[in-house]
């Protein structure tokens, strides 16, 4: 489904991403971890055409996709949510996700100025099933900044989801959340989120990546140190080092 091969990129003198391949199956829910900084939300970045790699290629089912514009990554069926909200604060939750819906390719000027068309009435529908899925129908009609953290963290996945993505990249959808909240999610997106998808899930919360992922790859310094099964991984003392710092796999 996705391959990456040798991808490189910089911020100035820093390396983000070095050398990174990975490829992914159709329908595998991959868990990517690391410490800060070790290039995580770059891949994401590059993947989606945010920022353009020094080097390497993406491919998705076997079409090169590196240096697409976000406009066309969407096309190509891509979705994301970000670490750093992207809502709209100052709108509805429902408006929140019509934008999105809009902002899709093939919804026309015209379209938008008819608010009867069948096309709408259906798109209508669609932001009622996706909010009452994550949980927020009876909230729809709220400002979006008003609402607890988790309810925004949910409105982030229904905006992503809207554009029906094949790949959904997830960064750390559970943030700033408390472990019980954490555990909601995890159901969330596992039963709802997850099936008939492929999926990179960025996450620090390992209990949540153990809930949703076959396969774990790590990062450091912007480098592959680790990819497999999640019990194997963990116990690699690269992996352990990287955490927890040179002492912890002497200790
Ligand atoms: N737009 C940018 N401009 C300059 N440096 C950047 C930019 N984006 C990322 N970096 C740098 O690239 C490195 C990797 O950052 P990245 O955000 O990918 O890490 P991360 O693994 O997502 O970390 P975290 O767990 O804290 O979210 C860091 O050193 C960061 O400062
Ligand atoms: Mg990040």
């Amino acid at each position: 489904m996705l391959r990456i091969e040798s991808l490189s990129r910089s911020f100035g003198g820093v390396a983000a991403l070095e050398a990174l391949d990975l490829a992914i199956a159709d329908g595998e829910v991959v868990g990517l971890i690391g410490p800060n900084g070790s290039g995580k939300t770059t891949l994401f970045n590059v993947i989606t055409g945010v920022h353009p790699p020094d080097a390497g290629r993406i491919l998705l089912r076997d079409e090169d996709i590196t240096r697409s514009t976000p406009t066309r990554i969407v096309h190509h069926g891509i979705a994301r949510t970000f670490q750093n909200l992207r809502i709209y604060k100052r709108m509805s939750v429902r408006e929140n996700v019509w934008v999105a819906q809009h902002s899709l390719p093939g919804v026309g000027p015209l379209e938008l100025l008819s608010n009867r068309s069948m096309a709408e009435r259906a798109r209508r529908e669609e932001i009622d099933r996706l909010l009452d899925a994550v949980g927020l129908a009876d909230r729809r009609d709220l400002l979006a900044g008003g609402l607890p953290l988790p309810d925004q963290r949910r409105l982030e996945l229904a905006r992503a989801l809207v554009r029906s993505p094949a790949l959904l990249l997830l960064d750390e959808p559970a943030g700033g959340m408390t472990p019980a909240e954490t555990a909601e999610m995890a159901v969330l997106i596992r039963d709802f989120a997850l099936p008939g998808r492929t999926c990179i899930v960025i996450e620090h919360k390992l209990d949540l990546i153990s809930a949703l992922c076959q396969r774990l790859c790590v990062l450091n310094f912007g480098r592959k140190i680790a990819d497999g099964a999640p019990d194997e991984v963990l116990q690699q003392a690269e992996v352990l080092e990287a955490y927890l710092g040179r002492d912890a796999t002497h200790a």
